[in-house]
């Protein structure tokens, strides 16, 4: 990537939002065949090959959206903004580094891998309640349930508290989502219900401590004195909020294909162990729940001729990038088989806001992957295929619907 004089530049190609939303695949794939560069209606550079992640994602190029998407909304107060404010997610630099260190040390992969049985636990409990009961949202009933109840366990809610505690959530994750602004009060009503709860634990932590997450997250917090108050319960919101929609959508992704493929189904099903991991590997490349990340350009930029001027907004089409041949021979075909790709998975984005709970959702899709070969090999499914639409941030799931056996 180097600057270019303007006269040799060349014009991103348009995109046609709607073909993008509701056929992405082969819309993005037509693009990337024509260009590494396309362009929104409404300005937004998008980058459509692999190679291009890392030097998109370098803070020296392009730096993370802070408060300018509530601005562009109007949106200046209210706990969703407060959660904009002070989450990791939004912030650059040192104010990023402060705000995800505490947490990056609960989350790292030898303490989530700790999470499995409980994940084979709670995914066998759900099979044996909707087991023989006919069709089944497995959308709510299995894949939103999983990650609402693991992360409500790591924060030591007790389990009484779960099924309002995932009501919470199901309403306070559409606002980091695409949403519309009438939805606000119901966002707002979900993000606020959420915070006052993790401060109500908070504050149980620090009367009686006890040998938990929340306690030494509480205690680390305290002793470093680099959180304000806000920012330390927005981080946990932060957390609950980002593995909640993305797994859900990730397990049901997963799964839709393998039952797609009986003969990669019965791999699975065969060695659930030796299969769990290439399955998930596969199916958030085949089809991932975040389809790009979206950074403002610090410098011009200018890949295969076209243009990016300093001050812009360019997002890396993560959905894209999952299918380029010159990474992944005969993309669009959905095979667990896969050898030589890339270790770090793009799915999970890149740089310094790589997915900060990658290690707990694998262990949550591979585990419920697993445990449904092991107990309910001939799970069906009901009906179409959930279709999963949109190119952009956290994308949509229609309906899934299945039999366990
Ligand atoms: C399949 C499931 C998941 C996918 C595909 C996914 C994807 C991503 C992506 C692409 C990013 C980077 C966004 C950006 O750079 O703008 C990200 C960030 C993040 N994710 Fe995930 N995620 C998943 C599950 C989770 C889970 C389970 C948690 C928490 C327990 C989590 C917590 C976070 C946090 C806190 C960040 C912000 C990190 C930072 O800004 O430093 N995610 N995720």
């Amino acid at each position: 990537m180097s600057a270019v004089s303007q006269s040799a530049a060349k014009e991103p190609l348009l995109i046609d939002s709607e073909a993008a939303y509701n056929n992405p695949h082969a819309y993005m794939k037509s693009l990337r065949e024509k260009s590494a560069v396309a362009i929104t209606d409404i300005g937004v550079f998008v980058v459509l090959k692999h190679k291009y992640m890392d030097a998109l994602l370098d803070n020296e190029n392009t730096r993370q959206f802070e408060l300018e998407g509530m601005m562009l909304r109007g949106i200046t107060s209210g706990p969703l903004f407060e959660l904009y404010k002070n989450a990791m997610l939004f912030a650059n630099g040192d104010v990023h580094k402060r705000r995800r260190s505490p947490m990056a040390r609960t989350f790292a992969y030898k303490l989530m891998d700790g999470m499995r049985p409980r994940v084979r636990e709670i995914a066998a409990e759900v099979i044996e309640a909707n087991r023989g009961k006919g069709p089944v949202n497995f959308l709510d009933a299995f894949s939103r349930a999983i990650p609402a109840r693991i992360i409500a366990e790591i924060i030591g809610a007790p389990p009484e508290d779960w099924p309002k505690f995932s009501g919470w959530v199901a309403d306070a994750a559409r606002g980091i989502g695409f949403f519309q602004n009438d939805e606000l009060p119901q966002i707002d009503a979900g993000v606020g219900a959420l915070d006052d709860y993790v401060k109500s634990l908070l504050d149980e932590r620090r009367k009686n401590p006890r040998e938990d997450f929340l306690t030494s997250y509480a205690q680390a917090t305290a002793a470093s004195g680099e959180l304000t108050e806000e920012e330390i319960r927005m981080q946990m919101a932060g957390v609950i909020l980002a593995g909640s929609d993305t797994t859900r959508t990730g397990t049901a992704a997963v799964l839709s294909e393998l039952l797609q493929h009986p003969d990669q189904w019965a791999l699975v099903c065969a060695d659930p162990e030796a299969w769990k991991k290439p399955a998930v590997e596969e199916g958030l490349r085949f089809d991932p729940p975040v389809g790009s990340v979206p950074r403002f350009t610090l410098r011009e930029m200018e890949i295969e001729g076209v243009v990016i001027p300093e001050g812009r907004v360019v997002s890396m089409s993560v959905l894209s990038g999952l299918r380029d041949p010159d990474v992944y021979p005969e993309p669009d075909r959905f095979d667990i088989r896969r050898t030589g790709i890339p270790k770090w998975n793009i799915a999970f984005g890149g740089g310094a806001h790589r997915c900060l709970g990658e290690a707990l959702a694998r262990a949550e899709m591979e585990e419920s992957i697993a445990t449904i070969a092991r107990l309910a090999p001939d799970i069906k499914m009901i009906g179409d295929p959930p279709k999963i639409r949109g190119t952009a941030a956290i994308r949509h799931i229609d309906a899934m619907t299945v039999e366990f056996h």
